[in-house]
C-alpha cells in the first residue's frame, strides 16, 4: 500500500513540475510575440520595407538566399534582432554562437548590413514577418498559387470520344447476332406448326446476314455513317494543323519552374518583366538568374551542371537560347497587359498549373476558337477602372457584360 501511495504523490509533484515549466515557456513566447505589434499601419509600413530590402533574399515561410523568417521574433530577442540587420557580419564576428552557425548554413552569402535602419524600423518588419506567420496566405498568392481553371472551355478529350465510339460499335454488334439467334430459334419453332402456305413461304426466307446485306436501306444507313466518320476525322484534323498544345521542348538549360515558382514561390513577374506593361511577357535575361545564382551555385538536382550555363551565358555573354513553346502565327494580335493588368486573368488560365511543370508544356490549343470562346463567356473586369464607367452606367442591370459585347470578337481587335 505505502508504494502505491507514494507513486500517487510523485505523479502529482510531476504534475505541479511540469504546469510550471509549460507556463514558463508560455510567458516567454508569449513575452516576445506580444512586444510586436499587430497595428495594421505598423504592418504595412514593415511590409513595403521588407519588399523593398529583405524580400531578395528572404521570404516568411520557405527557405530562400536566407532563412525563413516565421516567428524569428520568438527565437531570438527583439534587442539581438536590431543588432544583427544592422551589421549581421559584426554579430557572426564577435562569435555569437547563433549567428556562427546560421552563418555556417548559408554561406558563403553573408547578410547585407542595414546600418541606417532605426530599432522601429526593424520593429515594423517583424511586425509584418509575424502578421504573415499568424496569417499565412491562403492559396499561397495569387499570382503563383494554383490559380482557378473556370474559363476553360468544357470539351470531350478526342480519347474519350474515340472510347466512346468504339464502345457504341461494340455494343451493337452483339445486339445484331444477339436478333439474328432469336430468329433462327424463332424459325426453327415456327417450322414445326402449321401454317398457312403464305407464312410458311415467309418464315422459310432466309433471315441471316446476307439478307440483311441485301436490304437498300441498312446499306443506305451504313454508308452515311462511315461518310459521316471520315468527314469528321479530316475536318479534325484540318483544324488541328498548326496546333501545338502540350508541345513541351526541351529547353537549353534544365530550368525548372516547379522549383522556382513551385517551391520557392518566386513571383511570375519577378522574370516576366513585361506581363504586366507590354504585349510581350518577355523571357529573363541570364543578369536576372544572377540575382540569385550568384550565390546558389548548386542545385539539389543537377549540381553545378546546369547553373553553370548561367555563368558561362554572362561570361560570354552570349544570350541562352531558349526554346519558344507558345507562338500564335503574326496574322493574330495578342497583348499581355491587357488580359492581365486590365483584364484581371491570372496567368494560369491560359497557361495551366506552369508552377507544378519541371518542363513547361503548351496547356491550351490557342486557337481562334479558344480566344472567342472566352471572351463570349467572361465579363469584363471593369471594377476600379474609370475607363469603362460610362460603359457600366449605360449596361447597369442586363446582367454580365462579357468582352464580347464590349467588341471583343470583331475580327479587328485581333487582326489588323
Ligand atoms: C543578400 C541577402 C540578404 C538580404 C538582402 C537580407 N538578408 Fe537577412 N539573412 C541573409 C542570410 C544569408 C542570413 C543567414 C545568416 C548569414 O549567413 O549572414 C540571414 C539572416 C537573417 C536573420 C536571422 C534569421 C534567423 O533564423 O535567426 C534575420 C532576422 C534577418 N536575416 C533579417 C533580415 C531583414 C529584416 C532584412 C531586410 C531589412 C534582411 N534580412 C535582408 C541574407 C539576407
Ligand atoms: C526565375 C525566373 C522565372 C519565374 C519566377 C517564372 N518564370 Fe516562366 N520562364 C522562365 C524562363 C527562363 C523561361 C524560358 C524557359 C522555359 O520555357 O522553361 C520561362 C518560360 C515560361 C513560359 C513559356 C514561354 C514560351 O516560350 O512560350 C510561360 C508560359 C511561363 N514561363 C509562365 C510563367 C508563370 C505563369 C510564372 C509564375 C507562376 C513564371 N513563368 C515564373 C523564367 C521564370
Ligand atoms: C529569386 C532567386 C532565383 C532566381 C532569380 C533564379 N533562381 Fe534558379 N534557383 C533558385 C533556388 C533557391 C534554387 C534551388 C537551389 C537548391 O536546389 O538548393 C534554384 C535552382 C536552380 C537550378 C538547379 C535546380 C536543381 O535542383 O538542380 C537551375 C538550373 C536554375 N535554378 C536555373 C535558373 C535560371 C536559368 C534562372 C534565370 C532564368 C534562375 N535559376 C533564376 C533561386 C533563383
Ligand atoms: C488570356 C490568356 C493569357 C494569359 C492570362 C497569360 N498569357 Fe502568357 N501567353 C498567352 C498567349 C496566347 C501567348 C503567345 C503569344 C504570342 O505568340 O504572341 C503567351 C505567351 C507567353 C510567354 C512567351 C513569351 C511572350 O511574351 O510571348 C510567356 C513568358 C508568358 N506568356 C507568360 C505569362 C505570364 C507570366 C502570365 C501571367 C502574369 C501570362 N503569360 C498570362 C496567353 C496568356
Ligand atoms: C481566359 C479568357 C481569355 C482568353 C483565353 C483570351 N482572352 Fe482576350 N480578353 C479577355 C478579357 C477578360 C479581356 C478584357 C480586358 C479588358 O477589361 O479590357 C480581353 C480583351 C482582349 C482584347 C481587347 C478587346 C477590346 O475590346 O479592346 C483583345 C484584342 C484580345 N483580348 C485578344 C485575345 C486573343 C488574340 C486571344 C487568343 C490568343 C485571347 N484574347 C484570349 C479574356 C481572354
Ligand atoms: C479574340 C481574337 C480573335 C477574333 C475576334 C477573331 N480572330 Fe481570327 N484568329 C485569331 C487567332 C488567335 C488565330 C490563329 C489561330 C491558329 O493559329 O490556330 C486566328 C486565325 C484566323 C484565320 C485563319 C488564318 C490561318 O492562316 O489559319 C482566319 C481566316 C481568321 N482568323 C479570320 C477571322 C475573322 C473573319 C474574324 C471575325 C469574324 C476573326 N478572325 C476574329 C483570333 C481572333
Amino acid at each position: 500500500m505505502a508504494s502505491k501511495h507514494s507513486l500517487k504523490r510523485n505523479f502529482k509533484v510531476f504534475v505541479v513540475l511540469f504546469s510550471l515549466l509549460i507556463s514558463y515557456g508560455i510567458q516567454t513566447a508569449h513575452a516576445q510575440s506580444s512586444a510586436v505589434p499587430t497595428d495594421p499601419k505598423i504592418i504595412s509600413a514593415g511590409e513595403e520595407l521588407f519588399k523593398q530590402n529583405c524580400m531578395s533574399c528572404h521570404r516568411v515561410q520557405t527557405q530562400l538566399v536566407g532563412p525563413a523568417l516565421k516567428g524569428v521574433y520568438d527565437i531570438k530577442d527583439l534587442s539581438w534582432i536590431y543588432t544583427f540587420v544592422k551589421n549581421p557580419q559584426k554579430v557572426i564576428d564577435s562569435g555569437d554562437e547563433y549567428a556562427v552557425e546560421l552563418y555556417e548554413k548559408f554561406k558563403p552569402t553573408v547578410m547585407t548590413s542595414f546600418s541606417t535602419f532605426s530599432d522601429e524600423q526593424i520593429l515594423s518588419i517583424m511586425a509584418y514577418i509575424k502578421d504573415q506567420t499568424d496569417n499565412p496566405p491562403a492559396a499561397a498568392a495569387s499570382t503563383s498559387g494554383g490559380g482557378d481553371m473556370k474559363a476553360q472551355p468544357a470539351a470531350i478529350p478526342t480519347p474519350y470520344v474515340n472510347a466512346i465510339i468504339i464502345g457504341a460499335v461494340i455494343i451493337l454488334i452483339v445486339l445484331l447476332v444477339v436478333l439474328v439467334m432469336i430468329v433462327n430459334t424463332l424459325r426453327s419453332f415456327l417450322s414445326q406448326k402449321d401454317l398457312s402456305p403464305e407464312d410458311a413461304e415467309f418464315v422459310a426466307k432466309p433471315a441471316g446476314l446476307a439478307t440483311a446485306l441485301r436490304n437498300k436501306a441498312l446499306i443506305g444507313i451504313v454508308t452515311a455513317v462511315v461518310t459521316a466518320v471520315v468527314v469528321k476525322g479530316v475536318i479534325d484534323s484540318l483544324y488541328n494543323v498548326g496546333v501545338q498544345q502540350g508541345y513541351a521542348p526541351t529547353q537549353p538549360i534544365a530550368y525548372s519552374h516547379k522549383i522556382h515558382a513551385g517551391q520557392y514561390k518566386i513571383d511570375c513577374n519577378y522574370c516576366h518583366t513585361g506581363v504586366t506593361k507590354s504585349k510581350n511577357a518577355n523571357i529573363p535575361s541570364p543578369n536576372i538568374c544572377m540575382n540569385c545564382h550568384s550565390v546558389i551555385q548548386k542545385g539539389t538536382n543537377t549540381g553545378t551542371a546546369e547553373i553553370d550555363k548561367i555563368y558561362k551565358a554572362v561570361e560570354t555573354n552570349t544570350p541562352i537560347k531558349w526554346v519558344r513553346v507558345h507562338n500564335l502565327p503574326d496574322l493574330a494580335y495578342f497583348n499581355h497587359s491587357q488580359h492581365v493588368a486590365v483584364g484581371g486573368v491570372e496567368c494560369q488560365t491560359c497557361h495551366g498549373p506552369i508552377e507544378e511543370m519541371e518542363v513547361v508544356r503548351q496547356y491550351s490549343n490557342l486557337t481562334m476558337g479558344w480566344c472567342v470562346n472566352c471572351h463570349r463567356e467572361t465579363p469584363l473586369n471593369t471594377k476600379g477602372n474609370g475607363y469603362y464607367d460610362k460603359l457600366v452606367e449605360i449596361h447597369e442591370g442586363k446582367g454580365d457584360f462579357t468582352v464580347a459585347q464590349n467588341g471583343g470578337i470583331d475580327c479587328a481587335k485581333c487582326h489588323y
